[in-house]
């Protein structure tokens, strides 16, 4: 059986986005394979988090996945930095992984912006903690979003230099599992830039958290274009705004883009809109509402978070240390 592991940084309130690009692929991988799941706070303070927020959002991320359906029994969750087996696979990876290598990194050009010289040396070695994340279990499948695609191929060439390196056969390869339709979930603003927990628009997104009216309120303002819905797939290119209404529609009724268009193709957006919200609103109330539900109940929360360490941490120990050993540490 393989075994499953992502992350996700609690950095802001889970989207629309995090959701259909890697939760729901994550809640659905619990009955066929061996889950773990963390919310990954060593990765969120490659920029300056405020402690206090930080520690707000990391219990607030995990009730959001629990009331998203991820079930503490079937699955391994926890909070990355309580397993140090990461941070320490992960300095050996900084001594792996090339500087080329990371140099081609987009999400870092991206994130760092203009003033490269600013960032933090820990948002330059991300990828190699996000490798570390994953080979600490030996994990295979890593369901994610598209976005983080390039981070992956990194996580193999890592594994490769170091089982090279060292003359083993020890870190296995590992697959992405990118779900094909919303695997790219885009701003409502801005059809060429992704739905994002940091963007500073809160209009750009919808949040996991929001009630029905700001829903249907934000859907209202997404941005679109004056010309009607095709009634094909085709009548799409070009049009990224209309085309990501119309992904997030299929992805969430579980049908493909071409039946959406079938049936709501000919028409303005105004109608189709109010369908799209409607949608939203079905699937998305009781998750906000079993947020809330367990936000407020942060005796159970840090309770699951113990729980899964102690799983984590069983897990991962034997496999970095053998790491360590390979390397030639006497510990
Ligand atoms: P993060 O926190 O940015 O996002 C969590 C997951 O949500 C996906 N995602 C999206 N999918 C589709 N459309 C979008 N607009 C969208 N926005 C986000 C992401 O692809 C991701 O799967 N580096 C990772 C966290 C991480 C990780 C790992 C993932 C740390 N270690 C190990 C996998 C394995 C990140 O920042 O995700």
């Amino acid at each position: 059986m393989h075994r499953v592991l992502s992350g996700i940084q609690p950095t802001g309130i889970p989207t629309l986005g995090n959701y259909l690009g890697a939760i729901r692929n994550w809640v659905a991988l619990q009955d066929s394979h061996e889950c773990l799941y963390c919310v990954v706070d060593l990765h969120a303070i490659t920029s300056f988090q405020d402690p206090a927020q930080l520690r707000a959002m990391s219990l607030e991320m995990v009730a959001t996945l629990l009331a998203c359906g991820i079930d503490p029994e079937k699955s391994v969750l926890f909070a990355q930095s309580a397993v140090s087996a990461h941070a320490r696979l992960a300095w050996i990876f900084n001594c792996v992984a090339r500087l080329g290598w990371l140099n081609r990194m987009t999400q870092f050009k991206d994130k760092a912006g203009k003033d490269r010289e600013a960032a933090s040396a820990g948002l330059y070695v991300y990828p190699n903690l996000m490798a570390a994340d994953i080979h600490t279990y030996h994990a295979t499948r890593v369901p994610v979003g598209d976005d983080q695609r390039q981070h992956l191929e990194l996580a193999n060439d890592i594994a490769e230099k170091f089982n090279h390196d060292y003359g083993v056969d020890f870190f296995p390869r590992i697959e992405p599992l990118i779900l094909p339709e919303a695997a790219r979930v885009m701003s409502l603003r801005d059809g060429s830039r992704k739905m994002s927990k940091s963007d500073p628009s809160d209009q750009s997104r919808i949040n996991l958290t929001d009630d029905a009216e700001t829903i249907a309120l934000k859907v209202r303002r997404a941005k679109t274009d004056p010309e009607k819905l095709p009634s094909e797939t085709e009548g799409l290119a070009g049009r990224s705004e209309a085309r990501n209404l119309v992904d997030i529609y299929a992805a969430l009724a579980g049908i493909d883009a071409a039946s959406v268009l079938r049936a709501h193709g000919g028409r303005g957006f105004g109608p189709f809109k109010e369908a799209l919200a409607e949608v939203l609103v079905t699937r998305l109330a009781p998750i906000a509402r079993e947020t809330r539900r367990l936000v407020a109940d942060e005796g159970y929360l840090l309770g699951v978070l113990r729980q899964g360490a102690a799983r984590a941490n069983a897990l991962a120990e034997p496999i970095v240390k053998e790491a360590e050993r390979l390397v030639g540490f006497l510990s």
